[in-house]
């Protein structure tokens, strides 16, 4: 407010030179604390910028891949970040807008227009879609929150049928349940534990019913790492309980937040996704965005490690035939969710620049990892 008041400049001459100061350090202090959360445009800086470059929906497709990204309805207004998108890739998920949040703000009243939106430009542009998520803790609508069991129950059921049933046959793969588990290998205490320890089972059976031919997901973070790792070890049991009681779970999303400050080694990477994979599970990166924030060195020495880094998670991916897919979580910097001042933080500093385009819509570094990862470089 106060810099709005400075730009429009009209009562600045009216105050004295010492308040006029005083404005001056307050808008100074107040631009500080915005350093770090957005991500401007860095491809040029890497010496990068060019005119043309590959596909990487082609690319992908050579090495029977997927290759995703989320967005939000309101980014499909801007028609150079859509045909970016259809250029590059040929998986869409729904940053937000199938949340439980967003389609069911009211029981039993469904809004489903902007995941319309997003399903139609998946159709038109030839890629497939996944549809993300139908049961969190997270922006979940406040009146499912403190329902009791016997209420919440049918209302899971409801929330479940409306929405696999409203896109039936459009939405390849579902996120059923999101991050059930905590870090310490527990179920987690969200409202849904009030259906008892098994509400997943119930949630994949309905999601199942729904829509037999969709693929369903159990989808969690900070599970990359392998055996001796505790979420990804309790993930990994909870999978082969299900498997074993014949509870329709196809598949296992790994988000692959990359925080620089702990995470494991492509080798781990690439174990974990065996150990799932032998469970007959597919696997899918969901979510991939790497925060270069906390790296060490100059900004092209942190987007050349986090090429590294990309490199190696979709090089994990095409080791295994299972892996079927990688999706990043946002298209450019410019809308990436952590280059937000509410979600920036959870990475410690930055910016992070967290994906392969930058904000003008540049191929960066981590753009060339993906791209030779999937070509088998
Ligand atoms: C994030 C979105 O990107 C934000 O726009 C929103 O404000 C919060 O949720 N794990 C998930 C995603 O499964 O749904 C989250 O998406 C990011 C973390």
């Amino acid at each position: 407010m106060i810099r709005d008041h400075l730009r429009k400049g009209s009562p600045r001459a009216t105050v004295g030179p010492r308040l006029a100061l005083l404005l001056g350090a307050v808008s100074a202090v107040l631009t500080a604390g915005c350093v770090g959360t957005s991500c401007p445009p860095v491809a040029a800086k890497a010496g990068v910028r060019q005119a043309r470059f590959a596909p990487l929906r082609q690319t992908a497709a050579t090495a029977k891949r997927r290759i995703g990204t989320a967005l939000m309805s309101r980014h499909l207004e801007n028609a150079r970040l859509r045909s970016l998108v259809a250029a590059h890739f040929d998986s869409l998920t729904a940053e937000n807008e199938m949340k439980w949040g967003a389609t069911e703000p009211q029981p039993a009243s469904f809004s489903f227009a902007a995941g319309d939106e997003l399903v139609a430009f998946a159709a038109q542009n030839g890629m497939r879609m996944r549809g993300h998520t139908l049961v969190w803790h997270q922006q979940l609508a406040d009146w499912a929150k403190d329902l009791p069991a016997d209420e919440l129950r049918p209302a899971m059921r409801r929330h479940i049928e409306a929405l696999v049933g409203r896109w039936r046959g459009r939405i390849a793969q579902w996120d059923v349940v999101n991050e059930a588990i905590t870090e310490d290998g527990k179920l987690r205490d969200s409202p849904f534990l009030r259906l008892g320890e098994t509400y997943l089972d119930e949630a994949f059976r309905l999601a199942h019913a729904a829509d037999p031919e969709a693929r369903l997901f159990y989808n969690d973070c900070g599970i990359e790492a392998g055996e001796g790792n505790t979420k990804s070890d309790a993930v990994y049991r909870l999978c082969a309980r299900m498997r074993q009681a014949g509870v329709p779970i196809h598949g296992i999303g790994m988000q692959m937040h990359v925080d620089p400050r702990h995470w494991p080694t492509a080798e781990q990477i690439r174990k974990n996704v065996e150990r799932f994979a032998a469970l007959g599970l597919l696997v899918e990166f969901t979510e991939m965005d790497i925060a270069v924030g906390e790296m060490p060195g100059s900004l092209p020495e942190k987007l050349q490690r986090q090429r590294a880094i990309a490199h190696d998670i979709v090089a994990a991916c095409l080791h295994v035939d299972k892996c079927t897919g990688i999706t990043l979580w946002g298209a450019s910097d410019a809308d990436s969710w952590l280059c937000t001042e509410r979600w920036a933080r959870l990475r410690g500093r930055g910016p992070h620049y967290p994906l392969a385009f930058d904000a003008d819509l540049d191929p960066k570094p981590m753009y060339f990892g993906i791209l030779d990862a999937l070509a088998g470089r």
